[in-house]
This record gives structure tokens, sequence and C-alpha cells, in this order.
């Protein structure tokens, strides 16, 4: 069987945005709840201005308290300091983002795209000097909320210059979800026969109720490794309209229906749905999540 790699960003992607501020130790605990399910990737924090982001406050403690050998904990990180900061708390693996559209790094990291590309380029370069693993987010990869459709020549020039920089991987993100399974086959397959689908990863939101079957088209191009967060928590808070992300549960029941390997055992991912439910104090759950409790039951 095939394995596809399930990178969970609930802890950041997820929690970044809900109402609910999460104490780092209960942070601590959902990560550790991700891994006991056999989710083998998790992006555990962000080191951002908690002014900008007060809820990712206390990164610091997250990767302090986590056992850093049991999976790939990666830190998103939107500039220098946040990359001190990421290495100062042991993270190995950091991810820059750098979004396709001028309005978008403004109003995300206060850049223009020119200078959000030189400061992604500079941490690229620098973790990789350091011996960390170096990721890069190209977001709005399809839409941007402020300036519209997003061309996939803009994205391939962009991932070009992060892998230049010293990406290992790029992760294309369709952050406010707007992409449909079209885009997203043109998309994938061009970037894929550019630079291999082993260097590319992909990350769907669902507000239009299309994160499942994107993820199947970007399957369908060869990608095998896709984020996701767990009960579909999520969103931007610098892009409107952004809701929650495809919810690593309905991920991994289509992809083990679907004959591949994810390594993810259901029920425990139910209970990880379960704490996440508590700490953020409301409802939450992909599509399918009914359907998985009445069969684990
Ligand atoms: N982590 C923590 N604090 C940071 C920081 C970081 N990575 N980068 C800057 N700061 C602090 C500075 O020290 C300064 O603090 P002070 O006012 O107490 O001296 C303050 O934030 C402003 O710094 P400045 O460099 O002027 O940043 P800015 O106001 O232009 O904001 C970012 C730029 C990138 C720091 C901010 O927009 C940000 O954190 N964005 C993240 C957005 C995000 O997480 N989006 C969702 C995920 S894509
Ligand atoms: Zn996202």
């Amino acid at each position: 069987m095939e394995r596809i790699v399930i990178n969970d960003v609930g802890p950041r992607d997820g929690l970044q945005n809900d109402p609910t501020a999460v104490s780092p130790s209960d942070r601590i605990r959902l990560i550790n709840a991700l891994v006991d399910a056999g989710i083998a990737a998790v992006e555990a924090a962000s080191f951002v201005s908690p002014r900008a982001v007060p809820k990712m406050a206390g990164a610091h403690d997250v990767f302090a308290g986590l056992d850093l050998a049991r999976a790939d904990f990666s830190a998103l990180i939107p500039n220098r300091k946040g990359y001190e900061l990421a290495k100062a708390a042991g993270a190995k693996s950091v991810g820059v983002v750098l979004s396709a559209t001028e309005t978008m790094n403004q109003k995300n990291i206060n850049m223009s795209l020119d200078k959000a590309t030189d400061v992604c380029r500079e941490v690229l370069q620098q973790a990789v000097l350091d011996g960390l693993t170096a990721r890069a987010y190209v977001a709005v990869a399809v839409e941007c909320p402020y300036e519209g459709l997003v061309s996939p020549e803009k994205i391939e020039q962009l991932s070009e210059i992060m892998f230049a920089s010293g990406a290992s991987e790029v992760i294309i993100a369709d952050t406010i979800g707007a992409a449909n399974p079209a885009q997203v086959a043109s998309l994938f397959s061009r970037l894929v026969s550019q630079f291999g689908a082993a260097r590319l990863s992909a990350h769907f939101h669902d507000t239009r109720a299309m994160a499942l079957a994107n993820a199947w088209q970007a399957v369908q191009c060869g990608i095998r490794k896709l984020d996701a967060s767990i009960g579909g928590l999520g969103g931007c808070p610098f892009a409107p309209g952004a809701a929650g992300n495809l919810a690593t549960e309905d991920l991994v029941f289509m992809l083990e229906q679907s004959g591949y390997e994810t390594g993810v055992d259901m029920n425990r991912l139910l209970s990880a749905v379960e704490l996440a439910e508590t700490l953020v104090q409301h409802p939450v759950g992909g599509r399918a999540l009914a359907y998985l409790k009445k069969q684990a039951a």
C-alpha cells in the first residue's frame, strides 16, 4: 500500500483562529494525542508577534514541553525574529510563509511581496546552514481574498525561488478554501512536472466544501503529503472568509478507504478530536465524524 503522510496543522492553523485561547500545556496534550494516534508530522506552533496572533503566545513553552524525537514537529515563522525564537526553543523544522499576492503579504506580515520573498530566502538559507529542516508555504495559491485569482505561473515562480533558497518542501496552500478540483489538477500537475511530487505538499481549507475533493485531486497528481487539521479547526485571522481546514479524520478516512496507508489509528484519532473539542469548548469535527464515531462504538 502506498503511504501518505499527514501533517496536522490543528495546533497552529486551527488554534490560532479559534475564539478560545488554549494554554501551552493543553496544546502539548493535543499534540501528544495526535502523535499517539499515529500522526507523524505536526505543526506545533508559530513564532509570531503575540500582538498579531495572541492565541499562539507561549510557542516556546509548547516546543519545550514536547519530546522532539517522537514526530516531525514544525514551527511556522514569519520573519528572522521568529526564526531565532523557534531555533532557541529547539525546533528542528521551520516553515516560512510567502503569500502569492502583494496585499496578502501586507495584511498577514506587514511586508511587500518583494520584502517577504527576501525575508523567506534569507531565513531558509540560515535554516539550512543551521541544519534545520526548511520548508516554505506558498499561500493564497489559487485565490487571494484581496486580489482575486492567482495565476499558476506565479505559484511556480515563487516555489522556484523557495526551492532555490534551500526549502526541502514547498506547501501549496489554498488559504481561503476557494480552489476547485479542476484548478488543483492544473496547478499541481504543472508543479509536479516542474519540481517533482516528493518535494511538494498540499494544504486545503474547506470553506466551499471542496477540501476533500481537492485533496483527492492532489493525490491523483502524485502528492503524498497533505496538511489537515484535527476536527477541521482552522482559518486565517488575516484572510477574510477562510473557514476551517480539511479535517484530519475525514482525510484519513478517505485515504484509508481508497487503499492508501496513513499510519493513523482512527479510534485514537477520534480521542484527539474529543480532546480538541474539550479544549476549544465548542463542537468540532469533520463531515464524517458522526459516522466514524458510530463505527467506533
Ligand atoms: N515573534 C514574536 N514577536 C515578534 C516577532 C516574532 N516573530 N516579530 C516581531 N515581533 C515583535 C517585535 O519585537 C515588536 O515588539 P515590540 O513592539 O514589543 O518591540 C513587534 O513585534 C513589532 O515588530 P515589527 O518587526 O515592527 O513587526 P510588525 O508589527 O511589522 O509585524 C509580524 C510583523 C510578521 C511580526 C506580524 O505581522 C506577525 O507576527 N504576523 C504573523 C501573522 C500570522 O501568523 N498569520 C497566520 C499564519 S500565515
Ligand atoms: Zn491554512
